[in-house]
């Protein structure tokens, strides 16, 4: 189901719900309108509490619904202009397999059919990352530098890591930060955090689909919407920068999809080695499965494997767990790698973003202990690039982000609360 707007219908049992909500936050008076006042909560189950942002008004019926397959919002001109504008450079490569199946990585009645030559480099069929067509770059799956960790984390903002990213700030340690849109949509203040405290940031796409399912316009929309080249888009619209990178959720990108990215200007972001710390707790896959995978890694570099390439590693801002796994190992990573880094300052990718105005350090500045060198824009401001007056609140609600198929809802209670209402937001999980 596509909805045509942001804002979904409001019931009876959302309204008991927020009212509960709105008695809770009015309890504790904390600043949760300045990405600096939300940084300072500590108390996890707070921080996931839903809050009301003032630009996110202007932003209604603007977006495709968060965690739904994005598609072109119908009125938005700007992005059917953008998107009849790359029409030439999309091949003619089908979706893979039939939705709804499709889109959460069920290609079983597709693969056998595909020629074993995989003409259209699919990743998910055999980890293809040099793409056939010509024209497009070869995916980044390595950092260049020996001895080096691409330090990076899937899937975020999550409503709760101020504990995580408060131990980055203590280790003066930035990553690359794969953002989904909707996440971006329902934290914001969460994802202006992480410009603010100087890590980089890259699409993990709206809705976390299996990217190879989509449609040509869906594969647009869940890149436009998420970045954009164009005005109102999340992570501009909110954080106030463009990203000129992205990772394919579960890896499943082909060269179809890759040509969409690169008409964006996003280059494609694999890994080499995978945590799977995303896994815990599913199946019969324990938090001593995910310790041996980190501890694999760190003998790998102790041995010689990264010695003349370094290593990108999957790893997820998803829950408590994998935020907690990464800090576990954070002192054994460094003590063992030579550095770690983000991968745009691996690939000495200074110009992050289309954006002139914000840098990253160069791989020698970073490893000399220069690990921020914003330029003219502020990145403490609470306000970055979000505009618009909003003098109604809006606010958003969020699933519990999984790897997959796992259907995500959203939830609004704009149209139930009286103007001035200060508190819409409320956590997906009170209404399941
Ligand atoms: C599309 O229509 C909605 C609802 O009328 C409106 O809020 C939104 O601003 C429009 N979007 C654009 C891009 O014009
Ligand atoms: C390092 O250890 C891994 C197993 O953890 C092994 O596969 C690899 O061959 C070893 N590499 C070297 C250079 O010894
Ligand atoms: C995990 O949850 C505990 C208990 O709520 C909290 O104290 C801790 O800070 C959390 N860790 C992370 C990394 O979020
Ligand atoms: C980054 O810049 C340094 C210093 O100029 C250079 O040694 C290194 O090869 C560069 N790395 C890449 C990936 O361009
Ligand atoms: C890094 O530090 C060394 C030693 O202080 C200095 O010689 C070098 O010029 C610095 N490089 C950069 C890129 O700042
Ligand atoms: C960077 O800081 C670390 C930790 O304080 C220090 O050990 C190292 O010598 C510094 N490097 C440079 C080039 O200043
Ligand atoms: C963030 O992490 C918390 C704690 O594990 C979890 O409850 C929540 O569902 C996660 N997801 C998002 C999108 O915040
Ligand atoms: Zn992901």
């Amino acid at each position: 189901m596509r909805l045509s707007s942001l804002f979904t219908s409001k019931t009876p049992v959302s309204s008991a719900i927020l009212a509960i909500a709105v008695f809770t936050l009015s309890a504790t008076a904390q600043d949760r309108t300045t990405e600096q006042g939300e940084a300072q909560i500590t108390d996890p189950n707070q921080e996931c509490i839903g809050y009301s942002y003032a630009p996110m008004a202007a932003l209604a019926g603007k977006f495709p619904a968060v965690w739904q397959p994005a598609t072109i919002v119908s009125n938005d001109t700007d992005a059917q202009a953008k998107y009849q504008s790359i029409q030439s450079q999309i091949p003619n490569i089908q979706p893979k397999g039939t939705q709804p199946a499709s889109l959460g990585g069920d290609f079983s009645g597709f693969t056998p059919t595909y020629p074993s030559s995989d003409p259209d480099c699919w990743w998910t069929y055999d980890q293809c990352t040099t793409p056939k067509l010509a024209g497009l770059p070869p995916d980044l799956t390595a950092v260049p530098e020996p001895d080096t960790l691409g330090y990076g984390f899937d899937d975020g903002p999550n409503c709760s890591h101020n504990a995580f990213y408060d131990y980055l700030v203590e280790k003066n340690q930035k990553a690359t930060m794969f953002y989904i849109g909707s996440n971006v949509m329902n934290w914001p203040l969460e994802a202006q955090r992480a410009l603010a405290d100087g890590h980089e940031i890259c699409v993990h796409t709206w809705s976390h689909r299996y990217m190879t399912s989509l449609t040509n316009d869906e594969v647009f929309a869940e890149f436009y919407y998420s970045m954009s080249t164009h005005v109102m888009k999340a992570i501009k619209m909110i954080v106030g920068v463009t990203p000129t990178c992205w990772r394919p959720p579960n890896g499943d990108v082909d060269d179809r999809v890759r040509a969409i990215a690169h008409a964006l200007g996003l280059r494609t972001i694999i890994w080499t080695y995978d945590s799977n710390d995303w896994r815990e707790g599913t199946a019969d896959i324990t938090a001593a499965d995910i310790d041996a995978n980190y501890e694999t890694l760190i003998t790998r570099q102790q041995n010689g494997t990264f010695a003349t390439e370094g290593v990108i590693m999957l790893t997820h801002e998803l829950n408590n767990f994998t935020m907690s796994e990464a800090m576990k190992f954070y002192d054994q990573l460094k003590a063992t790698f030579k550095y770690i880094v983000p991968m745009g300052v691996a690939a000495n990718q200074t110009q992050p973003y289309v954006e002139t105005g914000y840098s990253l350090p160069s791989f020698d500045q970073y490893i000399n202990n220069t690990t921020t060198v914003s330029g003219g824009a502020s990145p403490t401001a609470g306000s970055a690039g979000a505009t618009g007056s909003g003098t109604t609140s809006s606010g958003s609600a969020t699933g519990s982000s999984s790897k997959g198929a796992a259907q995500k809802a959203s939830f609004d209670g704009l149209g139930m609360l009286a103007a001035g209402a200060t508190f819409v937001g409320v956590a997906l999980k009170l209404l399941a």
